[in-house]
């Protein structure tokens, strides 16, 4: 994903552009540039890296211009580089496009354009629109607006794939073009100015009134007027939505905590964190890393050190590592890694998870394995966070901000991103698997399984009743639904505030078993077609002692009654938690909610524990 912001008005445009994207640079970290309308035309300044590295390239003080385009990258197709940042010119340097979204069909584009004398500067998709908008327009030969939203309306037609473009051409000088489809964009209408961008808040503070475009609906914007048309150029009205929230409800939209709308951004967040990391029938691609297949041979262990739930996403992507890769992985917390004195050598590989990036624990884990010569990775939700400028390497989740304290889109953003990890890992040591294809077919698919979930939380509801009482509470599976018992135990902890402990099923009749007695709620999770079995006679046990039981299951269930079972669809056990944690999710936010307590900021808790 993208950040992209336009302005256009009496004020200078760069400041205001660059404040924009600031906003937006959770939205894509590796490169920016900004194109503002001079007397002379089209003038870009752009560059890899972040937002803040354009104040220092001189030719930015220069930018007078009271219209601009702006963009922040996440790259999807190009490496990170100076040549491959938006905006994007036509050959002819008239046009400038500044676009978020894939363009699916934009190899037989570039070679339609290539057959018709374009040159390309860039790997990316992007470069292609300008071009395009180009050609028709020269092709129209109609130097008037029309002929310009004909070009403009004959290259949309021409797109697959997802899209939110700001257009600039030189014949239009007091004028800026945009249009959408699938992805974001707001218009923000001032006095005798008015605005674009990705998302609401980071325009909120100029105006409180926006126009939501809908998929190919095409916007001209002057400074004091904007009119609105169809992909067939039939003017559409339209009127602004006031938006009268504060910043932070902003942030909310329509949901009545943080917490609930992240759950449901759970399917958006996974799609933008997978990009183009996942192409099917192809491998991983993960630029940000050049790991060879002698340098995975020669690591002897891999540790995974984090906090939290960020520690739980570690422990679901082992099964990955030790199964296909054959590398033995550690999974450990890391208040404890820093200080057991590990044996971290030039051989290990240290990843570090981190939502916020700012962890005390976890960077102080982090500095403690670079010391001993280990190789690390971050993955972390926050670009350019503490976490990420200590590591070697950095790899970053797209969950976009997550603000409540319970972590949930970060959660399974972590397991996807470390599962293409892993896969990636399995791929560069050339392993062939069937089961590594099928995994990735499935990490695409899960967004919508996710959806699914979604859909109907009514029984999640109506259980989350019987528990508001509870004093105790336990989470038991085996395997990989181990380590989602432990999530699931923990968000119910931490917003409802009701003791809740996990247990690998197999370790209850050790001692836990004597707690439990008439009413206590036991939440069972099964995905594991190898142990399920095994799981079902642990649950038994706990009935036939009066506990009432709440199971999130894709198994047969062998005719054993449970109080609730909630379904989720089939995904391979090696993902599995990315599906079965939502229902978890939903309960312990279900059960704060009907105890009336604060969801996003439960007692003694921060959203980031930046000390010891
Ligand atoms: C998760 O719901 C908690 N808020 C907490 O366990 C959190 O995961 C942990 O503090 C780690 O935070 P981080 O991912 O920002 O490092």
């Amino acid at each position: 994903m993208c950040g992209i912001v336009g302005y256009i008005g009496k004020k200078k445009a760069e400041p205001i552009l660059i404040n924009g994207l600031l906003r937006l640079e959770y939205r894509g970290y590796d490169s920016a540039g900004i194109a503002t309308m001079e007397e002379d035309g089209i003038k870009t300044v752009k560059n890899k890296g972040r937002v803040a590295c354009l104040l220092d390239i001189p030719e930015i003080d220069k930018l007078e211009g009271t219209v601009g385009i702006a963009h922040t990258r996440w790259a999807t197709h190009g490496k990170p580089t100076d040549i491959n940042s938006h905006p994007h010119l036509d050959n002819k340097k008239t046009t400038a496009v500044v676009h978020n979204g894939i363009i699916e069909n934009y190899i037989e584009l570039k070679e339609f354009l290539k057959n018709n004398g374009y040159e390309f500067l860039s790997q990316t998709d992007t470069e292609v629109i300008p071009n395009l908008i180009n050609y028709y327009y020269e092709k129209e030969n109609d130097k008037t607006e029309n002929g310009f939203l004909r070009a403009i309306s004959k290259t949309i037609k021409d797109l697959k794939g997802s899209f939110a473009i700001e257009v600039l051409n030189n014949d239009f000088k007091d004028k800026m073009f945009v249009i959408r489809k699938d992805s974001p964009l707001v218009i923000g209408k001032g006095e005798g100015e008015n605005y674009i961008s990705s998302d609401i808040p980071a325009i909120l503070s100029f105006t409180r009134d926006f126009y939501l475009l809908e998929d190919y609906e095409l916007a001209v914007l002057e400074k004091d007027n904007i009119e609105f048309y169809n992909l067939d150029l039939q003017k559409i009205e339209k009127t602004p939505k006031n938006i009268t929230w504060d910043m932070s409800s902003a942030e909310k939209g329509d949901y009545d905590d943080f917490m609930l709308k992240e759950i449901y951004e759970q399917p958006k967040a996974i799609r933008e964190t997978i990009g183009a990391r996942i192409t099917k029938n192809q491998k991983i691609n993960l630029d940000e890393l050049d790991f060879t297949k002698e340098y995975l041979e020669s690591i002897d262990r891999i540790y995974i050190v984090a906090c939290g739930t960020a520690m739980h996403a570690g422990l679901a992507v082992r099964k990955i590592l030790e199964e296909f890769c054959k590398i033995q992985t550690e999974v450990d917390i890391a208040s404890e890694f820093r200080y057991r004195n590990p044996l971290v050598t030039k051989n290990s590989l240290c990843i570090f998870v981190s939502q916020s990036g700012e962890t005390a624990d976890t960077i102080a884990a982090l500095k403690l394995a670079k010391s001993k010569g280990a190789k690390t990775i971050a993955i972390s939700n926050v670009i350019g966070s503490s976490i990420t400028n200590e590591a070697d390497y950095s790899l970053y989740t797209h969950a976009g901000p997550e603000i409540a304290v319970a972590s949930t889109k970060a959660y399974t953003s972590q397991i996807v991103l470390l599962a293409i990890l892993g896969i990636y890992f399995a791929e560069t040591l050339g392993v062939v698997e069937k089961e590594l294809e099928k995994i990735k077919e499935e990490l695409l698919q899960v967004p919508s399984k996710i959806e699914d979930v979604l859909k109907d939380t009514s029984k999640i509801k109506v259980f989350a009743q019987k528990m508001i009482k509870e004093k105790n509470a336990f989470y038991v599976g085996r395997g990989i639904d181990s380590t989602v018992a432990m999530e699931g135990a923990l968000k119910l902890k931490e917003i409802s505030y009701i003791h809740s402990e996990s247990y690998s099923a197999g370790e209850l009749k050790h001692g836990a078993i004597a707690l439990i007695e008439n009413g206590v709620t036991v939440v069972g999770i099964m995905t594991d077609p190898d142990l399920k079995h095994k799981t079902i006679s642990n649950l038994q046990e706990v009935i036939t002692r009066g506990a009432k039981t709440f199971v999130v299951t894709n198994q047969d269930l062998e005719n054993v009654t449970f109080d609730e079972v909630i379904r989720i669809d089939e995904i391979s056990p090696y993902i599995s938690p990315i599906l079965s944690v939502v229902p978890l999710q939903l309960l312990a936010y279900y059960i704060s909610k009907e105890k009336g307590l604060d969801v996003d900021k439960p007692r003694n808790l921060a959203k980031s524990v930046t000390v010891e």
